[in-house]
């Protein structure tokens, strides 16, 4: 069979989804690998690399697309690039599927059977296919470098002959992947950081880097976490929080706010009000933009200034650092597919876990049960 990589056009993507040091795996199993021209120029790996890596070059999309059984991909494709999908043919990228069923019913009536990466389950066998985990590492440090640049002071604390500088106050409200990766560069640049998370479990986490685990008196609601992720709370639940939230949020020059539930909004948990009661000149930097934010005041790409305070929204922190950003999904991308193929043909062994979380539509059919309820309901 022959792999696919096309150079992404969704607006700002600079990734690619396989770097030329990932083509040897591919070749090794048995397929054949073309890659668009100019794929990796946005993330610095040119035509020559890939060709010196036995990968062929395809001079257009349509060229592309009208050869590969197979399509890897970083970000969903856009509806150019669905017409173009062949018939029958696999695609592997991040759909975003719970937020975009209008794709995934069109994957479905094009007959595409399509794998969504985001629904690559957090098991230890799945580790180092987990394309969310490699990405939210790559924000939580981006965000600390942004809010960093963005801050009217220093991060350490100095003592020069000019006088004392304090530390920067950073707090982290959400210790997963990102928040854990933002407490170690914060830390690393010599701010005094504390960190909150609902999922108590994180607090040795937090510790072991070097940062306080604040702790609130708010009530223990049922599920509150499910394989690694966090489940959604009550309103009464979010209202408790920002009320026991607000003096760490006032105290804090950097606030990074990375609070996410799978498949859901994210959750508001600093309002305009909280906002007045922060310094002037402080900032947040709100990773959960791209689902509304957790800031109320947030703009999804942008950086806006409100009531004093700079607010960081942008969405493609793992886009700004394109070199590792795409090889760690080369290596998230090649141990996913590899799981389900063999001697260049795919095998899709529905009994495998990771397989069957990650299957979205074949043969016609939204095959995702969680995506097909909902797609019935609209
Ligand atoms: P994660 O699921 O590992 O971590 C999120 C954490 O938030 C979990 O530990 C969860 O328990 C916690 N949380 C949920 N609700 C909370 C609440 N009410 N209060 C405190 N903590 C709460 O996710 P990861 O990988 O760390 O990603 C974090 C965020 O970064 C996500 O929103 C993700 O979509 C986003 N992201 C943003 C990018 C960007 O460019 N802006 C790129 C990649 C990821």
């Amino acid at each position: 069979m022959l792999i696919g990589v096309p150079k992404e056009i969704y607006p700002g993507e600079n990734r690619v989804a396989i770097i030329p040091s990932g083509i040897d795996a591919l070749l090794s199993a048995g397929f054949e690998v073309v890659i668009q021209e100019g794929a990796g120029d946005n993330s610095h790996y040119s035509d020559d690399e890939y060709r010196n890596c036995g990968a062929c070059i395809a001079p257009s999309a349509q060229s592309l697309y009208e050869q590969a059984d197979i399509v890897l991909k970083v970000r969903q494709p856009l509806d150019e690039e669905v017409s173009l999908l062949k018939e029958n043919s696999t695609l592997i990228c991040l759909l975003d599927a719970w937020f975009n069923l209008p794709l995934i019913k069109q994957l479905a009536q094009r007959n595409v059977r399509s794998f969504a990466l985001e629904f690559i389950p957090r098991t230890t066998r799945a580790q180092s296919m987990d394309v969310l985990s490699s990405m939210g590492a790559i924000s939580g440090y981006r965000s600390v470098l942004a809010g960093a640049i963005e801050l009217p002071q220093y991060f350490p604390m100095l003592m020069t002959a000019a006088g004392t500088i304090h530390p920067a106050k950073v707090f982290i409200i959400g210790a997963g992947v990102a928040g854990l990766m933002a407490i170690s560069t914060a830390r690393r640049l010599g701010a005094v950081v504390e960190a909150y998370d609902t999922r108590v479990e994180v607090r040795e986490q937090v510790e072991s880097l070097g940062a306080k685990f604040v702790e609130f008196d708010l009530p223990q609601e049922e599920g509150s976490s499910a394989g690694g992720y966090a489940t959604e709370k009550s309103e009464e639940f979010y209202t408790k929080q920002r009320e026991q939230m607000q003096a760490k949020v006032a105290q804090a020059d950097l606030v990074i706010t990375t609070a996410a539930i799978p498949g859901k909004m994210s959750p508001r948990l600093i309002t305009k009000d909280m906002l007045h009661c922060m310094k002037k000149g402080s900032v947040i930097v709100d990773l959960a933009a791209e689902r509304g934010g957790n800031v109320e005041g947030t703009v999804a790409g942008h950086k806006v200034y409100l009531d004093g305070i700079t607010i960081i929204g942008y969405t493609d922190h793992p886009g700004r650092v394109p070199v590792h950003a795409s090889q760690l999904l080369t290596k998230n991308i090649t141990t996913y597919l590899l799981n389900m193929a063999s001697e260049g043909q795919l095998n899709i062994d529905m009994e495998d876990d990771i397989i069957a979380a990650t299957l979205i539509t074949e043969a016609g059919e939204i095959k995702h049960e969680g995506l097909k309820a909902k797609a019935e309901k609209e």
